[in-house]
C-alpha cells in the first residue's frame, strides 16, 4: 500500500503543470508533489499516475515515491488565489503525492544524452501504457543527480474512459514520432526483450493493488473496486506481448 500521510500546509502551485499541482508539506515533515481530485481531469488521472508510476518502478524505471495525501479542505481557506482555494476546496479526502526532487531540472533533448537502451525502455514503456504526454515539447522527464527520471502519467491508458472500447483500444499503435527521446535512436527492440516478459499478471496485481479504492468505488459497469483493478490489468497484459510492433515513427 502507498504511504499515507496527511497535509499540514500548502507551500506553492507549480505553474508549469496544466492540471496545477501543488508543492504541499505533511505530517511526516516531507516535501510532495500533490495532484488534486478536484483538478480538472478528476480522479482517473491519478488511477493512471499509481498504475503506471508503480508498474515504471517495478519495471526498474527510476520513478519518485508515490503516496496517498489526505485533505482537510480548510487548508485552502487562507490561500489568496481564487483557483487554489477552489481547488483545495474540491479536493477534500484522499489526493496523490509524489516526493519532490529538490533541485531536478526538466530534461532538455539538447542539453542532456541518454543512451539507445535507456531511450528504447521509455520509448517501450510509454508505448505499453499509451503515453501521449512525453513528446519533446513536454517531456515529463526530470534529471536529477545526473539521472533521468519518469513523472507525469496522467494522460496515458486513453482506454479507461471507455471500458466498452478497452481491449480495441489496446491493441492500437502508438505513435512516437513526437517523443522526447526520439533522437537518441531508442533501441525498442532490445527493451521489448528485456521488460515484456516482466509485465505478468501477477505484478499487475501487485500495481493495481496500490490503487486507493476512493478513487475506484462507483464506476459504472464495475461492482467493486477490485473488479476495475481487474479492468485495468487486462489491457497492459495483452499489450506488452505485442506492443513492440505497434510502435510507428520511432526511428
Ligand atoms: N517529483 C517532482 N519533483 C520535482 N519537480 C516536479 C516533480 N513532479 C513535477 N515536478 C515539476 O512540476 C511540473 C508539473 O508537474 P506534472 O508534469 O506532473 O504536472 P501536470 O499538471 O500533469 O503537467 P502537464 O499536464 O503540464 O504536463 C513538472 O514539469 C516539473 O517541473
Ligand atoms: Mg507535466
Amino acid at each position: 500500500m502507498l504511504k499515507e500521510v496527511i497535509a499540514t500546509r500548502y507551500i506553492t502551485p507549480l505553474r508549469e503543470g496544466g492540471s496545477l499541482p501543488g508543492l504541499v508539506e505533511a505530517d511526516d515533515h516531507g516535501t510532495y508533489v500533490m495532484k488534486f481530485t478536484g483538478a480538472g481531469q478528476g480522479r482517473k488521472t491519478l488511477v493512471a499516475e499509481v498504475v503506471c508510476g508503480e508498474l515504471a518502478r517495478r519495471l526498474g524505471f527510476r520513478m519518485p515515491r508515490l503516496v496517498t495525501i489526505d485533505l482537510d479542505p480548510v487548508l485552502g481557506l487562507g490561500e489568496p488565489d481564487q483557483q487554489v482555494q477552489e481547488l483545495l476546496r474540491s479536493s477534500g479526502g484522499i489526493n496523490l503525492g509524489m516526493d519532490f526532487l529538490s533541485g531536478a531540472l526538466g530534461f532538455d533533448p539538447l542539453a542532456f544524452a541518454v543512451s539507445p537502451e535507456e531511450a528504447g525502455r521509455i520509448v517501450w514503456f510509454d508505448a505499453l501504457v499509451n503515453n501521449v504526454d512525453r513528446s519533446w515539447r513536454n517531456p515529463n522527464l526530470l534529471m536529477w543527480r545526473g539521472e533521468v527520471w519518469l513523472i507525469d502519467h496522467g494522460a496515458t491508458m486513453i482506454w479507461h474512459h471507455n471500458w466498452l472500447a478497452a481491449e480495441g483500444s489496446a491493441a492500437r499503435p502508438y505513435d512516437a514520432s513526437d517523443h522526447a527521446l526520439k533522437p537518441f535512436t531508442p533501441d525498442v527492440t532490445r527493451a521489448a526483450a528485456e521488460l515484456a516478459p516482466l509485465v505478468t499478471e501477477q505484478l499487475l496485481a501487485e500495481v493495481t493493488a496500490e490503487i486507493p479504492d476512493a478513487w475506484l468505488a462507483g464506476e459504472p459497469g464495475f461492482d467493486t473496486p477490485d473488479a476495475l483493478r481487474q479492468a485495468y490489468a487486462r489491457p497492459l497484459l495483452a499489450r506488452a506481448a505485442v506492443v513492440h510492433d505497434r510502435i510507428e515513427g520511432a526511428k
